[in-house]
């Protein structure tokens, strides 16, 4: 095709969208009843793949295939043209947002748990297959509920503090809360248009919202879901920046993000006796001179910490006073001290660790850290006194999730991309020795790993669209139940979670 023809087909595909797809998908792609269908929530699944599920559908869905009513020649171009990047990026204001916010008029509170189960040991199961999250009974394993959730749930759901709640966000950027207590949705608000990840503030009032499109963060008040402020993320050289994740500081009283286009680190306050916090260099700390220099203090007030290039991926001390984050190239990790806001150290970690499923724990009288790799079937054991590499322990595969919980001797590892996606391995904590390498289901994705409140149960899922979650006694190692679950992803352990138990990413 010449590039004139191109041209001529590109507003005829848009036609044919417009005519076919916008019901569902929105006039301007950013979705409806139906997903967003833009590049950043399309991911990997381009060209062909795209195609097939245009001409067919997915069953048991609204989304019907279009083989008999479009031809392959336009089915290709339709394809095209939902890969193709949005002329502009989009706006979504506190306005457009808080217009959004849909509550269940059936939604009624509830003064104490509607059931006997422990709250503090309920434990959720995303399930990717279908759109649901399961509500177990972490004692008996009963499924007390089960909700739909938004389109392709992604990131950890977040708990309120006292574990009533819980947040959960979608790729699309909906933030949908459930109160665990009456097993009911209280309602859902979207936050952004595509979104990374949420975290909660120590006071338990305030979500945030990580946004690559708008590049903003959002954050919204946990009470009502109302947006209260939708903020710009712009490097100091003025480059707008998406964010890569937000993550929660409880002990500093803050969120820490991640920005994905600029070499800094933010920290935006939840405590209203915050800052000030001056751009850059401080010459002069006169008062009358606090304006010029972008001061900003109270609530939400910013503080931007300048690195070398960007991070991203961050591991934080048990503190919070340093984290590790992962460079672009994938082959380091540089330690940042939030105090006093630089990098104080670098170490060596080729293979793309994936330092946001690190964990910590302690090991003859020191702290150790552990990463897996997303590139290299190894685990990194670091020392966190002075940042050096205690062990790789090699494994078969490059792994996704590590998960340990205090009362138990073991990290549990799986190992996530390859030919032992099947496997999971399981180590001791002080030998740092494979102990045993698990099997469960040959040929299937074996993946990610919870605790019970007590840490006797391990459960493990089996990522398949007819998976399961599957009990194992956290002692003898030995498979106690399985449960029958749709591609069951993340599991979210009420207790564990609130109290950010030694063993589980946060
Ligand atoms: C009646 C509503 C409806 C119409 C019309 C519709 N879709 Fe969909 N579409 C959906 C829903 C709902 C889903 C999510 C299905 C699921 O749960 O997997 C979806 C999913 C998709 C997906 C997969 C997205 C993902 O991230 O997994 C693609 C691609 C898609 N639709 C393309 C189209 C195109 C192109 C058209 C027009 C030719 C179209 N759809 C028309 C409702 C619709």
């Amino acid at each position: 095709m010449s590039v004139a023809q191109a041209a001529e087909a590109e507003p005829s595909a848009a036609a044919l969208f417009n005519e076919h797809c916008a019901v569902c998908h929105g006039e301007g792609r950013l979705g409806g009843t139906g997903p967003a269908l833009i590049p950043e929530t399309l991911g990997r699944m381009y060209g062909p793949k795209l195609e097939k599920v245009i001409a067919e559908g997915r069953p048991a869905t609204q989304m019907a295939g279009f083989s008999d009513q479009l031809t392959a020649e336009q089915i290709a171009a339709i394809s095209r043209y939902v890969e193709t990047p949005l002329a502009e990026v989009p706006r979504w204001s506190v306005e457009m947002a808080n217009e959004s916010l849909e509550l269940n008029p059936d939604y009624k509170p509830a003064k104490a748990p509607v059931f006997t189960a422990d709250p503090m040991n309920i434990t959720l199961v995303v399930e990717t297959g279908d759109h649901h999250v399961s509500v177990l009974d972490g004692d008996t394993f009963e499924v007390l509920d089960r909700f739909a959730t938004p389109f392709a749930v992604h990131g950890g759901p977040k708990f309120s503090p006292d574990g009533h709640y819980v947040f959960i966000m979608s790729r699309d950027g909906w933030v949908q809360k459930y109160d665990i207590w009456s097993l009911q949705v209280v309602g859902q608000v979207r936050a952004g248009l595509n979104s990374r990840n949420i975290a909660m503030s120590h006071d338990g009032r305030w979500l945030a919202v990580a946004n690559y499109l708008p590049r903003t963060l959002t954050i919204l008040s946990t009470e009502d879901l109302s947006v209260v402020t939708v903020r710009d993320v712009v490097a100091r050289d003025g480059t707008p920046s998406r964010v890569s994740a937000v993550y929660q500081a409880p002990q500093r009283e803050s969120f820490v993000l991640a920005l994905k286009d600029a070499p800094e680190i933010w920290e935006i306050a939840t405590s209203p006796n915050a800052g000030p916090f001056h751009d850059g260099f401080v010459h002069s700390h006169e008062q009358s001179m606090e304006e010029q220099l972008g001061a900003e203090e109270g609530l939400f007030a910013r503080r931007r910490i300048l690195i070398d290039e960007p991070l991203d991926d961050f591991f934080f001390s048990p503190d919070y006073r340093n984290l590790i984050g992962a460079n672009r190239d994938g082959d380091k990790g540089v330690v940042v001290n939030l105090d006093v806001g630089r990098a104080i150290s670098e170490l060596p970690l080729p293979g793309m660790p994936h330092l946001g499923s690190g964990i910590s724990w302690e090991r003859n009288g020191s702290r150790v850290m552990a990463t897996p790799h997303l590139k290299e079937g190894v685990l990194s054991v670091i020392d966190m006194k002075d940042w050096s590499l205690v062990r790789q322990i090699k494994t078969m595969g490059p792994g996704f999730f590590l998960r340990s919980h205090e009362n138990s001797p073991y990290v549990w590892a799986d190992v996530f991309f390859g030919p032992n996606k099947d496997k999971m391995h399981v180590i001791d904590k002080q030998s740092l020795e494979i102990v045993k390498t698990l099997d469960p289901a040959p040929g299937k994705t074996v993946a990610h790993v919870e605790f019970t409140k007590d840490g006797s149960y391990a459960l493990v899922s089996i990522w398949e669209d007819d998976g399961a979650v599957i009990v194992y006694d956290a002692k003898t190692l030995e498979e106690v139940k399985r449960l029958p679950m749709r591609k069951p992803s993340g599991k979210y352990n009420v207790w564990n979670k609130i109290t950010f138990d030694d063993g589980t990413s946060h």
